[in-house]
């Protein structure tokens, strides 16, 4: 493979800016690192946060984008403070132990829905300082280790409650209890949740559904969606001790009889992460082809990296249900 020495690229000009598309280097690699050519990349909700609110990322013009596959057939995670390893350009470097083989038989699109919202779930149920801490399923004795806990998984159509829903299932947990539209129903039932409650359920007939479901209120709510309002309603759902992960800063403050409030922070660039990020990836090639974890729903949005801002707005206006929205770098004009 010959690589170019420049490359198309995504640039966000300055902060609260504009997206324009430019060209760049393609990046060399250091030790331990590979160059991948980005044959799809996912858009996450954050891309449009840092653009609308300035969050994160100080230097600018910056480059954005955390999900990538491609070849080196590789599928990782780009870092979202360096632009050289974020992801809205043709050529990404990662670590080479950030990064995890696609098994051939999926898609490039496939492989691009999983890097950051499957490190956001697991890294929730499986290491976040605070969390529960569960032995993961990959680890001795931790497949079906949690047979008869319930678990309440909020948002369970988004892209991370959906790899939520997953993983809770490969651990046992049972029920598995998600909030979403009813028109996802099927789609969560096929991940692995035993029973999926209307999202516009008030409060009250909530947490009276799953009290009945669970048999009482829960030790474990992973809240993939974590807005004040759910947050709330998933905080009314523990038992005493028990734990909520939020995916956004916690907005309950108040906490009773050693119930808890933790937030995930999913990334396995940070260094607290990257030893478990390296365990997470080793493991995910095998998961992928037993079928234990399935890649989600994809739109592939066209336009390759120009098609990245309309992408981005239709995240940020909730059109999107179930599914993970990706781009092909190879086709931007
Ligand atoms: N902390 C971290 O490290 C980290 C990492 C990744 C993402 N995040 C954050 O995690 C959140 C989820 O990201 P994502 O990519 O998974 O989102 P996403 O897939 O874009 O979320 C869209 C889904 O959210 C569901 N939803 C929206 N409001 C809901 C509500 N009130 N109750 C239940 N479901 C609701 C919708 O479900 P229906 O279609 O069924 O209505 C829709 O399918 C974002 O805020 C993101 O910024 C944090």
């Amino acid at each position: 493979m010959s690589t170019p020495t420049q490359q198309k690229a995504l640039f966000l000009q300055s902060k609260q800016g504009e997206f324009t598309l430019g060209t760049r280097e393609v990046p060399q690699p250091g030790a331990g690192d590979i160059v991948v050519k980005n044959e799809a990349i996912g858009l996450n909700p954050v891309d449009w946060k840092i653009q609308t609110y300035g969050l994160l990322v100080e230097k600018y013009p910056a480059i954005l984008g955390l999900d990538a596959t491609g070849t080196v057939e590789a599928v990782g995670q780009g870092g979202v403070l360096d632009n050289d390893r974020a992801n809205f350009q043709q050529y990404t470097l990662i670590n080479e132990s950030l990064a995890a083989e696609l098994p051939g038989k999926f898609s490039f699109e496939a492989g691009a829905t999983l890097p950051l919202a499957y490190s956001t779930a697991a890294v929730g149920l499986y290491h976040q300082a605070g969390g529960p801490q569960l032995v993961p399923p990959w680890a001795e004795g931790g497949k079906s280790k949690y047979a008869k806990t319930p678990i309440v998984v909020l948002g369970g159509a988004s892209v991370v409650g959906s790899l939520a829903i997953q993983l809770a299932k490969l651990s046992g947990f049972s029920p598995i209890i998600t909030t979403a539209s009813p028109k996802n129903v099927e789609l969560l039932t096929s991940y692995g949740a035993t029973h999926v409650l209307d999202r516009s359920l008030p409060q009250n007939a909530l947490i009276s559904e799953v009290t009945k479901i669970a048999g009482g209120p829960v030790s474990l709510v992973y809240d993939a969606i974590s807005l004040p309002e759910t947050q709330a309603a998933g905080y009314a759902l523990l038992a005493p001790n028990g734990k909520l992960l939020t995916v956004l800063p916690p907005t309950v403050t108040e906490t009773t009889e050693g119930r808890s409030v933790v937030s995930v922070l999913g990334v396995i660039q940070r260094a607290p992460n990257v030893e478990f990020g390296k365990a997470l990836l080793a493991q995910l090639p095998a998961l992928l082809e037993s079928g234990d974890i399935k890649p989600l729903r994809v739109e592939v949005i066209p336009g390759g990296l120009g098609g990245i801002t309309a992408g981005l707005a239709k995240l940020k206006n909730n059109q999107v249900s179930g599914t993970k929205l990706v781009v092909r770098p190879p086709e931007t004009a």
